[in-house]
């Protein structure tokens, strides 16, 4: 994966995340994974999402724009504050319920990361992204832990999303976009 030739060559793997970027992943041996998330330059300049976290530990390496990073405590403050969902997957959709716990998201840290720029994080520590350059390529390797997934926001429910392939257009914008990366 880190060989974004070999990535152009499987563009019609990308699929839409439900966090605003395309994603292509390689299901490795022992829960090691490799993945590439491209932002194209038309998204949206929020936060792409509530904060979550992961079941699996990451290595990542910013290959195009930059990213800001936030890394939150969960708090738990019973009947006050946000919700926090687990979240599941099923025929290729994720699915959020209600956990019941609610509390506050206390910020631990905060780091910029741009082109040529790498980080790692833990599995289980609550995060959220902001894309702030775009567009935006980051090269993934996920080691599996098996712990739960949450993520945290006020909404009551999230509607489940489908991981669908980037349609036409979307392969074209990001073919141009990763050969902006190519070795
Ligand atoms: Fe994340």
């Amino acid at each position: 994966m880190n060989d974004i030739g070999t990535v152009i060559e499987r563009i019609g793997e990308f699929r839409t995340h439900p966090l605003g970027f395309f994603y292509l992943l390689d299901k490795g041996v022992e829960g090691m994974s490799a993945r590439v998330h491209v932002w194209l330059p038309a998204g949206s300049d929020r936060p792409e999402n509530d904060r979550h976290q992961h079941s699996f530990d990451i290595h990542s390496t910013v290959r195009l724009g930059r990213m800001q990073s936030e890394l939150f405590h969960f708090l738990e403050t019973p009947g006050r504050g946000e919700q926090e969902f687990s979240v599941s997957y099923l025929d290729g959709k994720s699915i959020l319920s209600a956990t019941g716990r609610s509390g506050f998201l206390d910020p631990i840290s905060r780091f910029d990361s741009r082109a040529g720029d790498s980080y790692f994080l833990q599995a289980g520590v609550i995060h959220r992204v902001a894309v702030v350059d775009r567009p935006c390529v980051t090269v993934l390797q996920t080691f599996e832990k098996g712990i739960p997934i949450y993520s945290y926001g006020s909404d009551a429910e999230e509607a489940p999303f489908e991981r669908r392939l980037a349609d036409v257009y979307e392969k074209d914008e990001l073919m141009r976009v990763l050969k902006l990366v190519a070795d």
